[in-house]
């Protein structure tokens, strides 16, 4: 495990960026995991920015998202399929129908995590996963407790992330409770992790996680198994390794 220390949330970003721009360099039609949330925002910012410059190049890149909320449909502004438009896939050179989010318009969760599976399986496995982490620990919606075997699954969210993420709905009862999400044997499967984290507010999280036991409990943890594990993350956040 590799721990860039960024100074701040902008060097962060930096930093996060060139590593997926290495990857998109070395092999232009890699298959990239993403994820939403606000931390990586800035990383999508600066990719944007030096495609613009015409530095990369993302037409043969195929991507495939961590997770989506039950019940959304793409046109939803709090969709995750809608923030990788709004924040990414609008502003390069994506080929949009190599762009893969879980299915959350499917009420048949077997039946979305099975295609979704399927998918991973058909474009090949991904080279690069892109991770936040959850102030409890979760990756993806992988929340704690949840078994590290585990592919495409539905969840239930819970009283922490649906606290989290109310910021972003008008009212609480808008928040989903459900999402199809990787699970961790997905995301493990991944050749390269590359996890990015800000702010004090995760400095409990990120020592718990990664000085920690590998327990369920910190579904995080588990990353202190995988191979190629990269984590860029700001003083605030490693403030308390
Ligand atoms: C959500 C997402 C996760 C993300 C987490 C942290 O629950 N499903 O993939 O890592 O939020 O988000 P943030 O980066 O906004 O703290």
């Amino acid at each position: 495990m590799v721990i860039y220390r960024a100074s701040d949330y902008a060097s962060m970003s930096r930093k996060a960026a060139n590593i997926i721009s290495a990857q998109v360099i070395m092999k232009p039609d890699c298959v990239l995991g993403l994820a939403t949330g606000s931390t990586p925002i800035g990383t999508y910012k600066q990719l944007i920015e030096w495609y613009n410059k015409g530095d990369l190049d993302f037409s043969r890149v195929t991507s495939v998202n961590l997770d989506e909320y039950k019940g959304l449909s793409g046109d939803n502004e709090q969709s995750y399929r809608y923030f990788m438009n709004h924040n990414f896939f609008d502003h390069i050179n994506i080929n949009k129908s190599r762009t893969f989010v879980p299915d959350g318009t499917d009420p048949d969760s077997e039946h979305a995590c099975a295609r979704y599976n399927e998918i991973i399986r058909e474009v090949g496995g991904i080279d690069l996963q892109l991770l936040g982490l959850g102030h409890n620990g979760h990756i993806g919606f992988n929340e704690p407790g949840s078994a590290f075997e585990k592919e495409t699954h539905c969840v239930d969210l819970t009283e922490r992330t649906i606290e989290a993420n109310k910021r972003f709905f008008e009212k609480e009862e808008d928040v989903p409770r459900q999402a199809y999400t990787m699970g961790i044997k997905t995301i493990m499967q991944a050749k390269k992790i590359l996890l990015v984290v800000s702010g004090e507010d995760k400095a409990e999280i990120v020592k718990t996680a990664f000085q920690g036991p590998v327990t369920p409990a910190v579904p995080a943890s588990i990353l202190q198994l995988h191979n190629d594990v990269t984590i860029v993350a700001d003083e605030a956040a490693l403030s308390k390794m």
